[in-house]
């Protein structure tokens, strides 16, 4: 993808209403500060547009960013962040389900795993809430830069098993530090999503 120009479109807090688009969405999910606005960046060839933070919690709404007026990256908030109150965890819960449950134009969600660790409980979870949804996930095996490159494949198994992932997902390491895996997501959203 060529981006010609991107624009932070909608930000939709617990109480905002969603909006209709017309272009083609593809949303990204994963818990709080495991890397899906750098992720969205660095899709965007941008350094700090979308803004990313070392304290986790920092995407607190859904984020749509209108990429060349033909599509929308979408930042979700990050789930597992314990600073977040009961009652609020319970509003962006039901937020994210009415986004995953209502857009017209949602083509794809990506689950974003830090490629280092087991997948949590919550990975779990949001994993089979998305497949409830009707989506298959793509995953994201992110910070790859933190791992040696012979525990790569080690790392990736390790995901596959502990999310127990219908066979034939696609999993995609990527750092946001070296881009590795960039191409490779652009490629795969462009063939697959965006026709
Ligand atoms: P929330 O908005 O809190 O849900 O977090 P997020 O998932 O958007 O994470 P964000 O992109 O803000 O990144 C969190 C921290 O991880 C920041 O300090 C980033 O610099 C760092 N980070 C993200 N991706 C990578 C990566 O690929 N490699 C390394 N080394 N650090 C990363
Ligand atoms: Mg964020």
């Amino acid at each position: 993808m060529i981006i010609r120009n991107i624009n932070l479109e909608t930000v939709c807090g617990i109480t905002s209403k969603l909006p209709e688009n017309d272009k083609p969405e593809i949303a990204f999910a994963g818990k709080s500060n495991v890397g899906k606005s750098s992720l969205i960046n660095a899709l965007m060839n941008r350094k700090s547009y979308a803004r990313i933070s070392a304290t986790p919690g920092k995407t607190q709404t859904i984020n749509f960013y209108n990429i060349n007026e033909e599509m929308y990256l979408v930042d979700l908030p990050g789930y597992g962040y314990a600073k977040v109150s009961e009652k609020e965890k319970i509003q962006w819960g039901k937020l994210i389900e009415k986004y995953l449950h209502t857009s017209k134009q949602l083509r794809a969600v990506f689950l974003l795993i830090d490629i280092r660790h087991e997948p949590s409980a919550n990975d779990k979870m949001m994993y089979q809430w998305i497949v409830d949804q009707g989506y298959n996930p793509i995953i994201i095996a992110t910070k790859l830069d933190k791992i040696k490159r012979s525990q790569v494949q080690k790392h990736v198994k390790m995901i596959k098993e502990g999310l127990q992932l219908v066979p034939g997902t696609t999993v995609i390491p990527f750092s946001s530090e070296t881009k590795q895996g960039r191409d490779e997501i652009w490629d795969l959203v462009e063939r697959e999503f965006l026709n």
